[in-house]
């Protein structure tokens, strides 16, 4: 991995204008759009803020992973690397270049692949003229015949779909066929918005294998935004950025991310039912340093109980029997990453709702 730096964001923010859109009026062209702006922000005020103050740097060969909650501001964050979307405040360089400015000096260097992208494939056109279509943008002769591009039909196991109009075909495999274009791609850096998105295991599994191969051997800068904590275990990235409401709250490998936990042990239960109240006892108990919860089903709930101290395990199971609650499982671990993630990012606390 060379240390050079590849992406460097100062000080990034951005913000939405979230409204109804008086549609359009070609009549009045541009100054029907400022006046709906105006409408809408005096009519609604809601300004919507995505990203703020975020700084990071990406280098050469690096694969990195931006994790966060839905709406933490991780697409957002992509695409302004990308150059696809302006920052209201903030710097960002990409090899040196402003992506959005100077975009023809970064152009043929970046490649983003969104997994929406699947509903924007001709849908009346059969998976071979697709990809043959994918082979002409990249430049290359189009015919599926390429050596790389049979390699890519096999992976994705698309053989017996080639002759099938891409209407046709379930959401995953759409989302395969539209994939074709990264296993295709030969740019350094590649930013990925949520890729695995409704993939089966097996295709899950083997584009992470692929990801990490192409970030080794070909030394591609990669960034892979993502919500999924164990998409991140598995790619075993290089840096890791949590977003939460559109700021940066760490980074980091993720097993330099574990050791900023300074508790040894969690002891995780597995319960039937839970409150929020019995939360806030356990974790005013002595020895605990902080409890967060994760939804396993809708009568499974998963409590993770940071300590220091092996000993306390009796009481705690004690504490949670007289209050009630049905365990169905109870162990004692060192924190794991998704463990890490739940505490930085407040747990999911969903079934308060109902
Ligand atoms: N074009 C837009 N117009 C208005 N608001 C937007 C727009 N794009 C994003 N937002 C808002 O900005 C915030 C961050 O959105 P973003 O799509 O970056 O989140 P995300 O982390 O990628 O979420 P997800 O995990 O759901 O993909 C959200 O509150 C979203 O509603
Ligand atoms: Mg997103």
């Amino acid at each position: 991995m060379d240390l050079n730096p590849v992406i460097n964001v100062e000080n990034v923010s951005k913000s939405f204008i979230v409204g109804r859109s008086l549609g359009r009026n070609t009549f009045l062209g541009e100054a029907h759009w400022i006046i709906s702006l105006i409408i809408r922000v005096l009519k609604e005020g809601r300004i919507l803020r995505a990203l703020k103050d975020i700084n990071l740097n990406v280098n050469g060969g690096e694969l990195c992973c931006i994790l966060g909650p839905n709406g933490s501001g991780k697409s957002t964050l992509l695409k302004i690397i990308a150059g696809m979307i302006e920052p209201d405040k903030g710097n960002v360089r990409v090899y040196g270049f402003n992506p959005i400015t100077e975009r023809s000096k970064v152009l043929d260097k970046i490649f983003f692949y969104s997994s929406s992208q699947r509903y924007s494939l001709d849908y009346s056109l059969t998976v071979r003229d697709q990809i043959e279509f994918y082979l002409k943008m990249l430049g290359r002769s189009a015919s599926i015949l390429d050596e790389k591009a049979q390699l890519c039909i096999k992976f994705l196991d698309l053989e017996r779909y080639l002759k099938t109009p891409i209407r046709f075909l379930s959401s995953g495999y759409r989302q395969r066929v539209s994939l074709t274009r990264l296993l295709l791609t030969e740019k350094e850096l590649i930013l990925l918005d949520e890729p695995t998105l409704g993939l089966d295991p097996t295709l899950n599994r083997r584009l992470i294998l692929f990801l990490k191969k192409l970030n080794k051997e070909k030394n591609a800068t990669i960034i892979i935004a993502t919500n999924r904590v164990h998409l991140v275990e598995e790619l075993e990235p290089d840096k890791v950025f949590i977003l939460s409401k559109g700021e940066l709250i760490a980074e980091g490998s993720p097993s330099y991310l574990i050791s900023l936990i300074r508790d040894k042990y969690v002891i995780k239960i597995e319960v039937a039912n839970v409150n929020k109240n019995v939360i806030r006892e356990i974790k005013s108990l002595d020895g605990i340093s902080d409890v967060s919860i994760k939804m396993i089903s809708n009568n499974r709930f998963e409590i993770a109980i940071f300590t220091n101290t092996r000993e306390i395990f009796k009481e705690v199971y004690d504490f949670v029997v007289a209050k009630g609650l049905h365990i169905q499982d109870m162990y004692l671990i060192e924190p794991s990453f998704e463990d890490v993630y739940l505490k930085l990012t407040g747990g999911d606390f969903y079934f308060e709702q109902f």
